[in-house]
């Protein structure tokens, strides 16, 4: 598809500081004059804010891999009907606080589920969604679990810590797989320092010098 716009996407296990590093980089984007959309997955509209609180409950132990995938997708798809084509289409930047390559991740990697087909269905959920920018927010599951202790945890934060050393794994994987969108970042750091490393491949991407990849 062809667009003026560009999707910047934030990836990482919990607690990496995904959402600190999306405030940091809209501030500074909106501060040079570009028109910015913050979003996140699940959610970001209202049906996909609903499906969020599906996937979330702890009470919902029953939810199998394949109906968490599913409604992963879902959300996924509604949002990018809804917000984020019609955002690119306008010539504004999105930068999402995760993507596709968490469903890669958490249900290919963590639950074991076949990636060619979550491929297949999520390739069905981007739509027409072209060229995109994923920076990973790297950092050892046993440090991103610790930042996050005193928070209640979600239903996926409830895993053990095999499934977020998997999820880690895949992310690991995800970056050799996907060359030209995935930019990895240290993620360990204090939070300014992470802003500017993530800043020097996120600027790359806006002004063109590096084009990004497809899913
Ligand atoms: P997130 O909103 O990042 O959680 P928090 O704000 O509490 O850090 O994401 C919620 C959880 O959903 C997170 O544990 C990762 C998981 N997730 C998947 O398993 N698959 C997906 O496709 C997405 C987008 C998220």
């Amino acid at each position: 598809m062809e667009y003026s716009g560009k999707l910047v996407v934030f990836e990482g296990p919990d607690g990496a500081g995904k959402t600190t590093q999306v405030k940091l980089a809209a501030e500074r984007l909106q501060k040079m004059g570009y028109s910015v959309v913050m979003t996140r997955e699940p959610g970001g509209t209202r049906l996909s804010e609903e499906i969020r609180q599906l996937l979330l409950d702890p009470a919902n132990r029953e939810m199998s891999p394949v109906t968490e995938a599913l409604l992963y997708a879902g959300a996924r798809s509604q949002l990018v009907a809804e917000v984020i084509l019609p955002a690119l289409a306008s010539g504004k930047i999105v930068l999402c606080d995760r993507f596709v390559d968490s469903s890669l991740a958490y249900q290919g990697f963590g639950r074991g589920l076949d990636l060619e087909m979550l491929r297949q269905v999520n390739r069905f959920a981007l739509d027409r969604l072209g060229r995109f920018c994923t920076i990973l927010l790297d950092l050892p599951p046993e440090e991103g679990l610790e930042r996050g202790k005193k928070r209640e945890k979600d239903r996926l934060e409830q895993e053990d810590i095999s499934f977020h050393r998997r999820v880690w794994e895949g992310y690991h994987f995800l970056i050799k797989e996907y060359p030209e969108r995935i930019r990895v970042v240290d993620a360990s750091s204090q939070p300014e320092i992470v802003h500017q490393q993530v800043w020097k491949h996120l600027s790359a991407f806006i002004n063109g010098s590096d084009q990004g990849g497809v899913f």
